[in-house]
C-alpha cells in the first residue's frame, strides 16, 4: 500500500468472507436461496466466494455482467432491470450459448415485444414480472388487472412466466429497525400476493424473489418467499452503517489516495482523490450528513476521528473536521496516505477496472478485475 498507486481501490478478502458468511447464513436460516446481486462487485473471484458460501443462481444489472459471468462459468442469471425490447436478441443469444437466463417486465408493452420476439426468435424468454412494494421505482401494483394480461401476453408466445420480482428500493430511507422490518415484511407480503393472483389465474409462477440489502438484513420469516438477492452486502457501505445494517469495520473496500497539499487556513487537507475517484454519490440524504462523500481511515484502516471528504472536484478532494475544528496539518504532511470509506460502494467501485486484494494470510497483493459497461 505505501508503493501502490493512488487513487486506487482496495478490498479487504477477509471482510468479504465474513460479509458473504452473515448473509448467507442468515437467509438460509430463513429458508430462501440465495441469489445474490453481482453488480456490486462485478468480478469473478468476489462471486467464486459467494459460490463457496452456496450461492448457485445469481443476479446481474446489464448484459455486459451476463456475458463477463457466463463466459466465468455462472449459468443461472437474472437480468434485474426492466428489459428494453432492443436487448432481447442480445438476451436470446446468450440463452442460445447455454445461459439460463432471466428476464424482468413490468409493463404490457415490453411484455408484448418479448411475445413478439419470442415468435421471431424461436426461444422461449424465461420472465419474472416485476412487482412493485413501495412505490420507490418500477413494477406493476400486485393486484392490478395488467399483471395477469402481461402473463397471459407471455404465456400465449410460448414464454414461462416464472413468477415475481420486487426491490425494496424505499428501505433505504427508513431510520430505524421497526421500519427496517416492516419494510421487509411488506416486500414478502407484496410479492407473495402477487404471486397468489397469477396462480389463482392458472399460472405455475414459482419463484418469488425479492432483495435489498436492508430488508434482507431484517428479515424475520419469509413465508412464501424463494430467493433472496442482497447485493451491497457483499463489500457494505456508509449507507448500511448509516441504516443500521453493518458497522463501519465491516466496510470491505476503500480508496487508497495520498495527501497533496493544505487549505492551512481552513485547516483542511488536499488528496488526490476526487469524485472520479470516490464518486459523487452523497449517500443517503435521510441520513444525518456525516459522511460528506466518505470518512477517512488511516493506513491500517482505523477511523481518523471526525475527518469527512467534505468536497470533491474531478481529481481533488478536500478533507475537513466534521464539526468545523481545524485539521493538526502537521499530523498529515504532504505525502500522507489514507483511505476513503465509500458512501455508496457500488458507485466508487464502479470508477475503477479492479480491486487491490489484501488478507491476513496474504503477503503479496492479488489484482482482481472487474467488468464494466453494458
Ligand atoms: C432489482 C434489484 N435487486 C436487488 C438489488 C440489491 O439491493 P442492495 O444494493 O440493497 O443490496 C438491487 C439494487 O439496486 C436491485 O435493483
Amino acid at each position: 500500500m505505501q508503493q501502490a498507486n493512488t487513487p486506487s481501490l482496495w478490498l479487504d478478502r477477509d471482510r468479504v468472507e465474513a460479509n458473504i458468511r452473515r448473509m448467507h447464513e442468515h437467509l438460509l436460516g430463513l429458508g430462501v436461496r440465495l441469489r445474490p446481486h453481482l453488480k456490486t462487485c462485478k468480478s469473478m473471484p468476489v462471486a467464486q466466494m459467494m459460490q463457496a458460501a452456496g450461492a448457485s443462481c445469481f443476479t446481474v444489472s446489464t448484459l455486459a455482467e451476463a456475458r463477463y459471468f457466463h463466459a466465468q462459468g455462472l449459468h443461472d442469471l437474472l437480468y434485474a432491470v426492466g428489459i428494453a425490447p432492443g436487448k432481447l436478441e442480445p438476451c436470446a443469444a446468450l440463452m442460445r450459448s447455454g445461459c439460463r437466463l432471466t428476464i424482468t417486465l413490468d409493463n404490457l408493452t415490453a411484455a408484448s415485444a418479448v411475445a413478439a420476439a419470442a415468435r421471431q426468435h424461436a426461444v422461449s424468454y424465461r420472465v419474472l414480472l416485476e412487482i412493485d412494494c413501495d412505490g420507490e421505482r418500477a413494477g406493476f401494483a400486485p393486484d392490478t388487472k395488467t399483471l395477469i394480461q402481461a402473463a397471459r401476453i407471455l404465456d400465449q408466445a410460448g414464454c414461462e412466466v416464472a413468477g415475481v420480482m420486487t426491490h425494496a428500493g424505499g428501505s433505504y430511507h427508513c431510520r430505524d429497525r421497526d421500519c427496517l422490518r416492516r419494510a421487509a415484511d411488506n416486500e414478502r407480503d407484496t410479492t407473495v400476493l402477487a404471486a397468489q393472483r397469477l396462480r389463482a389465474h392458472g399460472f405455475a409462477a414459482p419463484v418469488v424473489s425479492i432483495g435489498s440489502t436492508p430488508t434482507a438484513s431484517f428479515a424475520g420469516d419469509l413465508t412464501g418467499v424463494t430467493e433472496v438477492r442482497p447485493g451491497t452486502y457483499v463489500f457494505q457501505d456508509l449507507v448500511m452503517v448509516g441504516l443500521g445494517v453493518c458497522t463501519a469495520d465491516d466496510i470491505a473496500i476503500s480508496v487508497l489516495c495520498e495527501v497533496i497539499g493544505h487549505r492551512a487556513e481552513h485547516g483542511e487537507l488536499i488528496v488526490d482523490a476526487g469524485w472520479m475517484a470516490l464518486s459523487r454519490d452523497p449517500g443517503n440524504s435521510d441520513q444525518d450528513g456525516q459522511c460528506g462523500f466518505g470518512l477517512v481511515c488511516d493506513l491500517a484502516g482505523g477511523l481518523l476521528d471526525g475527518l469527512q471528504v467534505r468536497h470533491v472536484n474531478q481529481e481533488h478532494g478536500v478533507i475537513a473536521d466534521h464539526a468545523g475544528r481545524a485539521i493538526d496539518l502537521s499530523a498529515f504532511p504532504v505525502g500522507t496516505r489514507l483511505r476513503i470509506l465509500p458512501n455508496h460502494a457500488c458507485a466508487t467501485a464502479a470508477q475503477y477496472a479492479g480491486y487491490h486484494v489484501m488478507a491476513a494470510d496474504q503477503d503479496q497483493n492479488l489484482y482482481w478485475e472487474r467488468c464494466s459497461g453494458w
